[in-house]
């Protein structure tokens, strides 16, 4: 399989092993190139991102974990600030069982320069006007996350204060969704 891939230029390839610079000119790329073509370093505008989780997902890992797994928010933040690490990208980690505390986090965000924000702000994005008012205020660029699959839960977890604000939304990918969040952040330009 072929894919069209219209681009040119030089970058660091991310595996220790391949730790040379890597160039390419092409038009078409065949499927394996294709993936190599990601698999070089971005050049990304995204170097300072901030990881901010809301009530009660301190508890992952113990709490109810056949809904939201065993991985702890120690074991996701450790992924995530290493993940993010190899692609030259800081991640920084916070935690709040509070409105008023990640209300406070997200507005000292814009003074910190924080690129972007992933979020999953536990019950509160089912309530908050006041967390949605700081993320439009700060202006921000977000990825709302959902270890769960809100929509297949009750009624009452479909409607999210911060979903049309958002870059984009992952739900029920477990806590992988924080992961492909970076991802996408990192790849994303502009
Ligand atoms: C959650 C879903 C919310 O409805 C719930 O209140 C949470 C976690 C999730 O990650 O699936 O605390 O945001």
């Amino acid at each position: 399989m072929r894919r069209d891939v219209s681009s040119s230029g030089c970058g660091e390839a991310v595996r220790p092993s391949e730790n040379a610079t890597v160039c390419f000119q092409t038009a078409s790329l065949p499927e394996t190139d294709y993936l190599d073509f990601y698999a070089i370093k971005e050049q990304t505008d995204m170097k300072n991102i901030l990881l901010i989780n809301g009530p009660n997902l301190n508890l992952l890992g113990t709490r109810e974990p056949q809904i939201y797994g065993a991985d702890t928010l120690a074991d996701v933040e450790r992924r995530l600030i290493e993940s993010a690490a190899g692609r030259g990208v800081a991640v920084q980690c916070f935690q709040s069982n509070s409105e008023g505390g990640l209300v406070d986090r997200i507005h000292a965000a814009r003074d910190e320069g924080v690129d972007a924000v992933i979020i999953n702000a536990g019950a509160y994005t089912h309530t908050s006007v006041a967390i949605r008012d700081a993320l439009a205020g700060v202006a921000i660029p977000f990825v709302e996350v959902h270890i769960s699959n809100v929509h297949r839960r009750e009624p009452f977890r479909h409607h999210s204060y911060l979903s049309d604000l958002a870059e984009g939304v992952i739900v029920g990918l477990g806590v992988y969704g924080y992961e492909a969040a970076l991802d996408f952040l990192i790849r994303r330009q502009g």
